[in-house]
């Protein structure tokens, strides 16, 4: 999985900003923790300032693009991370539990290095409602395979709470639903670059060609164009705050 981020992640900070209102939820459920650790790193997006120990990251194209002053990043991958029990007060995830190849060893290695919490940012593969799905129902058939259900959170772990994440109109960090009322945007592909759903799917042409279609006759503003009064959307991302002081 690395080398599918050592060839998508080429560009990943220019696509990939982190969003101020997302920062803001993250950073409240990690409020209270003074040294943290982020799993699945790439180039340190949402790491809270000042209180990021260390990085866990596979890809080297990703650690390259991380900032000088962001904590420094191992080279390695979440089911086996390189740190004591409770090494830290909290660990984080954010977006990437899909790409493991090891979800489960990995979520438990999270709470094993965690004495506190931890807390992935996620999507919820039972979640349907967004026209891009309407385009490339691909995308569904690949991410609902490698997306935990909520359900196995809960199974998995001690969880306390799971919090949507609604997505702001203006969204900066460019992920699937970030455009859901731009979707002009979708047919770009330096846009689509960012997105790893994109990369998965064997042919994007059909998809793009009816959204381009639609967009030109005025269907998708026919269907869609009440989404256009809304300032956030709920499109099924999830943050998901484990206990995990029992874990050890
Ligand atoms: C969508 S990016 C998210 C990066 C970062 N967390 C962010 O929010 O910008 C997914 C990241 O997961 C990493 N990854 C893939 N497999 C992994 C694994 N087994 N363990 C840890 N990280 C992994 C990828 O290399 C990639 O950097």
């Amino acid at each position: 999985m690395s080398q599918l981020y050592d060839s998508i992640g080429r560009g990943y900070r220019q696509q990939r900003v982190p969003d101020p209102r997302i920062a803001t939820r993250i950073e409240l459920a990690l409020a209270d923790m003074n040294d943290v650790l982020n799993v699945g790193a790439g180039a340190g997006s949402y790491e809270p300032s000042g209180r990021t120990r260390a990085a866990v990251e596979p890809s080297g194209t990703m650690i390259r693009q991380r900032p000088a002053e962001a904590a420094p990043a191992v080279c390695g991958v979440a089911s086996r991370l390189p740190f004591p029990n409770n090494a830290f007060d909290a660990s984080m995830a954010v977006l990437t539990v899909h790409h493991w190849s090891d979800q489960l060893l990995g979520l438990r290695e999270m709470t094993r290095v965690a004495s506190r919490r931890a807390v992935i940012l996620t999507w919820d593969p039972e979640f349907t409602d967004f026209w891009l799905l309407d385009y490339f129902p691909g995308i569904l058939d690949v991410d609902r395979d490698i997306f935990p259900t909520m359900n196995d959170y809960g199974n998995w772990l001690n969880v306390e709470r799971i919090e949507n994440v609604p997505v702001p109109y203006d969204c900066l960090d460019g992920f699937l639903g970030a455009y859901w009322r731009r979707p002009h945007a979708y047919l770009q592909e330096e846009v689509r670059s960012g997105m790893s759903s994109f990369a998965k799917l064997r042919d994007v042409g059909p998809g793009l060609a009816r959204l381009r279609h639609d967009l030109e006759n005025g269907q998708w503003e026919h269907r869609f164009g009440h989404l256009r009064n809304q300032e956030s959307l709920e499109l099924g991302y999830r943050l998901v705050v484990v206990d995990a002081r029992s874990a050890n």
